[in-house]
C-alpha cells in the first residue's frame, strides 16, 4: 500500500490564485487543454504544478513531462520542477533515469524527447495517466496524436490528460485549439500582465528593450497573428477585444440572417443595434417556414419593444445563395402586411401625444428587405474576387469598434476565415465550403454577423456597398 501525501501546505510555493488564468487552466474539465501566449504568462509553472496535482490526486499515477530536447528541458522545465515539488513529497529522485516516485507511489518520468522527427517512439512503451508538453509547439501534430495513444495507464477512477503549453505560433495547436475548437479541448490564453504578481518589476521592460517589434507582439502581447503567415481576415486579438468592449445599442437596427444550406449547417439569426451585436437564435437544419417564423419573432419580440417610434426603418438582410432565395421570398410576400401589423402595435402602444405626432409626421414602421449574393460581383471588382470578399474586408475594418458577444464557438469561425490574393491581383475569402472541409463545420454565425453588420443597397442589378459607419 502506498503511504498518503502527508499535509503539505503546496500554496506556499505555488498559488495560482495570483493568478487568475492558472486558476482557469487548473480548473477545465477537458482532456486537453492549451496555456498558450505570452512569456512570462506563468505557463510552465501551471504545467508543473498541475502535474504535481494530478500524481497527489491519483495515488499510483504515472505522468510524462517533456520539452522537445533535454537541454531546453534541463534549462528551462526542470528549474521549475524543483522549485514547485516540495522535497518532503518525494520518495525518491532518480536523476540517471529521469524518474521521480512520490511518496504515495505516482511516479513522474521527464526529460526531452529528441530532436529526431521519430524520437517519440522511445516513450511508446509507457502507459501513462498524463502527459504535460512544455513549449508543446516545437513538438509535431504527429507527436502529440502518437503520445496521446499512451494514455491509457489503468488505474481506477482516473482522469487523463493532455496538458500543455506554448507561445504564439501558427502551426497544428492553433488550428486545433483555436480554429476548430474541438470538443474535449480548452485553450487558456496567457499575458505576462496576469503574472504580474510572480515576475520581477522590470521584467516586461527589459525584454522590451531585446525584442523586436514582431516579437514583442507575439511573445509578450501573445498576439497569434505576429507570426507566420497572417493570412486571418480576423486577427484572435482583436475578435477577443471586440467581445470584451461594451455598446450602447443605437441605429441602425439591422437584423442578418444565414439559411443553412445541408442538414448540419445552422441557421443563424444575429441582431445588430449600431455597434452593438447579439444573437437571437441559432438552429440546426434548415426549415425555410421556420427560419421565416424566427425572423418575424425577433422583430416582434424584440425590436419593436425595444425601438417602437424611435426606428425609421428596419432592414433585414439575408444570404441569397443556396436556400436563403427561399427565405427572402417569403419575407418579401409578407412585408407590407407585417409592416401593418407593427405600425398598428407601436402606435396603440405609445404614449398618445407622441403618437398622434408620429401619425401626422407620417410615420409608420417601414422594413426592407435586402438579400445579399455573396458569389455576386463586389462593387470593387478589381480589388475583390466577390461581393462575400469585399463585405468580410468591410467587416475586418469595423472590428476595432463594435461590441460582439462573448462566444468561444464565434472565437473559432472569425479566426477561420482565411484570406488570399488570388493571381488577378484580388483578394479572396476561402468558401464556406473550404472552410467546412478544414474545420468540420461552416462559419455560418461568423456570416450571419457579418450580413447584420454590412451596408448594403441594391443599386440595379449589382448592390453597391456605402461606408459602414
Ligand atoms: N502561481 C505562481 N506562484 C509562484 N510563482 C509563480 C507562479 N506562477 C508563475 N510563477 C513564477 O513566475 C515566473 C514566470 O513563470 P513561467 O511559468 O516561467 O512563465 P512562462 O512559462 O509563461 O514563460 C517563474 O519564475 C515562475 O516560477
Ligand atoms: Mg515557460
Amino acid at each position: 500500500m502506498p503511504a498518503a501525501a502527508p499535509a503539505i501546505d503546496l500554496s506556499a510555493r505555488y498559488d495560482p490564485r495570483r493568478n487568475q488564468k492558472q486558476v482557469e487552466f487548473h480548473s477545465a474539465p477537458e482532456t486537453n487543454k492549451l496555456y498558450g501566449g505570452a512569456l512570462g504568462g506563468g505557463k510552465t509553472a501551471a504545467l508543473v504544478n498541475e502535474s504535481i496535482q494530478l500524481l497527489l490526486d491519483y495515488p499510483g499515477n504515472f505522468g510524462l513531462l517533456l520539452r522537445k530536447t533535454w537541454p531546453s528541458f534541463r534549462d528551462t522545465t526542470y528549474p521549475q520542477l524543483v522549485k514547485f515539488l516540495d522535497p518532503r513529497l518525494v520518495a525518491d529522485w532518480t536523476h540517471t533515469d529521469k524518474i521521480v516516485t512520490l511518496v504515495n507511489g505516482s511516479k513522474l518520468r521527464y526529460g526531452g524527447i529528441g530532436p529526431g522527427a521519430d524520437d517519440w517512439q522511445a516513450f511508446m512503451g509507457g502507459e501513462y495517466g498524463f502527459i504535460a508538453l512544455d513549449q508543446a509547439e516545437e513538438f509535431s501534430e504527429t507527436e502529440f496524436k502518437m503520445l496521446s495513444t499512451r494514455l491509457r495507464l489503468n488505474l481506477p477512477g482516473i482522469r487523463y490528460r493532455f496538458i500543455m503549453t506554448c507561445n504564439p505560433d501558427p502551426g497544428w495547436l492553433k488550428e486545433r485549439f483555436i480554429e476548430k475548437n474541438l470538443s474535449d479541448h480548452r485553450f487558456v490564453p496567457a499575458l505576462p500582465t496576469d503574472n504580474l504578481a510572480n515576475l520581477p518589476p522590470d521584467y516586461i521592460a527589459k525584454l522590451k528593450d531585446i525584442l523586436d517589434e514582431n516579437q514583442i507582439k507575439a511573445l509578450l502581447e501573445g498576439d497569434w497573428e505576429a507570426v507566420g503567415a497572417p493570412d486571418n481576415v480576423y486577427a484572435y486579438l482583436r475578435v477577443k477585444a471586440a467581445m470584451s468592449r461594451k455598446a450602447e445599442p443605437g441605429l441602425p437596427v439591422e437584423i442578418g440572417v444565414d439559411v443553412a444550406r445541408m442538414g448540419d449547417d445552422e441557421t443563424d439569426i444575429v441582431l445588430r443595434e449600431g455597434l452593438r451585436v447579439s444573437v437571437w437564435d441559432q438552429a440546426r437544419g434548415h426549415d425555410l417556414m421556420r427560419t421565416v417564423g424566427e425572423i418575424w419573432r425577433c422583430v416582434s419580440e424584440r425590436v419593436v419593444p425595444v425601438w417602437g417610434l424611435r426606428l425609421p426603418k428596419l432592414r433585414i438582410k439575408v444570404d441569397a445563395d443556396g436556400l436563403g432565395a427561399g427565405v427572402v421570398d417569403r419575407l418579401r410576400e409578407q412585408r407590407r402586411e407585417k409592416e401593418e401589423l407593427y405600425t398598428q402595435a407601436i402606435l396603440e402602444k405609445a404614449d398618445p401625444a407622441a403618437a398622434e405626432e408620429a401619425k401626422k409626421a407620417g410615420w409608420r414602421f417601414r422594413i426592407e428587405i435586402v438579400e445579399i449574393p455573396g458569389s455576386g460581383k463586389p462593387p470593387e471588382p478589381l480589388k475583390f474576387k466577390n461581393l462575400r470578399a469585399e463585405i468580410h474586408w468591410s467587416l475586418r475594418e469595423l472590428l476595432d469598434d463594435i461590441a460582439l458577444p462573448d462566444n468561444r464557438e464565434l472565437v473559432s469561425q472569425l479566426i477561420s476565415i482565411k484570406y488570399k490574393i488570388n493571381s488577378a491581383g484580388q483578394y479572396e475569402i476561402l468558401s464556406k465550403d473550404q472552410i467546412k472541409e478544414k474545420l468540420g463545420r461552416s462559419p455560418d454565425l461568423a456570416e450571419a454577423i457579418l450580413y447584420a453588420l454590412v451596408d448594403i443597397k441594391p443599386i440595379g442589378p449589382v448592390p453597391n456597398i456605402r461606408s459602414l459607419r
